[in-house]
């Protein structure tokens, strides 16, 4: 019997295969920004030294986004500002960073909002 729904169907799944991809390619690359430019001080998994004063940022860091303050801060912080990360390459790392690290305490409707647009500046 002819399903007249199915190529509809290919479309709309070749579409979100498309979109998953992306985000794996912009996670992959955030993650490797975080590696090269902040992990030999704020640690692999972004724990920080307590030695060295360097903060925990997980569980914490994104309750920086709540206020557009808090976005400021994020890309303003000297190990941010002075690497030499493009402002893009700035988001696409902060976009991952929060999410590895402090997903749960991302605002909901920031959440939401990255859904749509990846690269997101304060
Ligand atoms: C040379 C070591 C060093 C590097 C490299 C570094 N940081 Fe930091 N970072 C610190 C220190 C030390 C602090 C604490 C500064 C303070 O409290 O004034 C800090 C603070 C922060 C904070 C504030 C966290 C909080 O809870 O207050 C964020 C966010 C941050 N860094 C992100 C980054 C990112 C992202 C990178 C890479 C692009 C990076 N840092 C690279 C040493 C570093």
């Amino acid at each position: 019997m002819p399903r007249p729904d199915r190529p509809l169907l290919g479309l709309v799944l070749a579409a979100l295969l498309a979109l998953a991809s992306q985000a794996l390619a912009a996670g992959e690359a955030g993650r490797q920004h975080y590696i090269l430019n902040c992990a030999g001080c704020h640690q692999f998994d972004g724990s920080g030294s307590r030695a060295h004063e360097i903060p925990n940022m997980r569980g914490a860091v994104g309750h920086f986004l709540r206020l557009p303050e808090g976005r400021a801060f994020l890309v303003q912080v000297p190990g941010t500002s002075n690497s030499k990360l493009t402002d893009a390459q700035i988001a696409t790392m902060l976009n991952w960073l929060v999410e590895e690290f402090s997903r749960a305490e991302v605002p909901l409707e920031r959440a939401h909002h990255r859904l749509h647009r990846p690269v997101e500046m304060p």
